[in-house]
């Protein structure tokens, strides 16, 4: 089993949902408003000709815990619908998972999915 984190733009969370739910690999979700900086270290803006950067960004993240085999599912269905084609369109991080138990059956494993 694999944890799929995506970071994605707050505007993008429905199309996003929308395209897993779709690709019918999406067993739950765990979504938590977050803010962060990538690569450029925020955002240089103007204001009342002062310059100033925002350096941490609010983005939305996703956690799902998903088969090994539905990854590339779960990679192709955010990579389609989470970019605007501009930087800060987000980043997709996959991590191992242990265990996974449903606590109302005991159940372990995919079966808990
Ligand atoms: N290496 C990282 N570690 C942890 N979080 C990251 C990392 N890179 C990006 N993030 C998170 O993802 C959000 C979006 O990142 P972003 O899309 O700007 O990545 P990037 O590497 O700068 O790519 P791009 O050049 O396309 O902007 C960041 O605000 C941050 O929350
Ligand atoms: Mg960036």
């Amino acid at each position: 089993m694999k944890q799929v984190k995506a970071v994605i733009r707050p505007e993008k969370l429905n199309d996003v949902r929308a395209a897993l739910e779709r690709a019918g690999v999406c067993k739950g979700i765990m979504i938590t408003d977050i803010i962060g900086s990538g690569n450029q270290k925020g955002i240089q803006q103007v204001w009342r000709g002062e310059k100033y950067v925002l350096d941490l960004i609010p983005k939305v993240m996703l956690d799902l815990v998903v088969r090994d085999q539905d990854v590339p599912v779960v990679k192709k269905a955010i990579l389609e619908s989470a970019p605007i084609g501009e930087y800060g369109d987000g980043k997709i991080f996959v991590y191992p998972v242990e265990e996974v138990i449903r606590i109302r059956t005991g159940e372990e494993g995919e079966k808990a999915l």
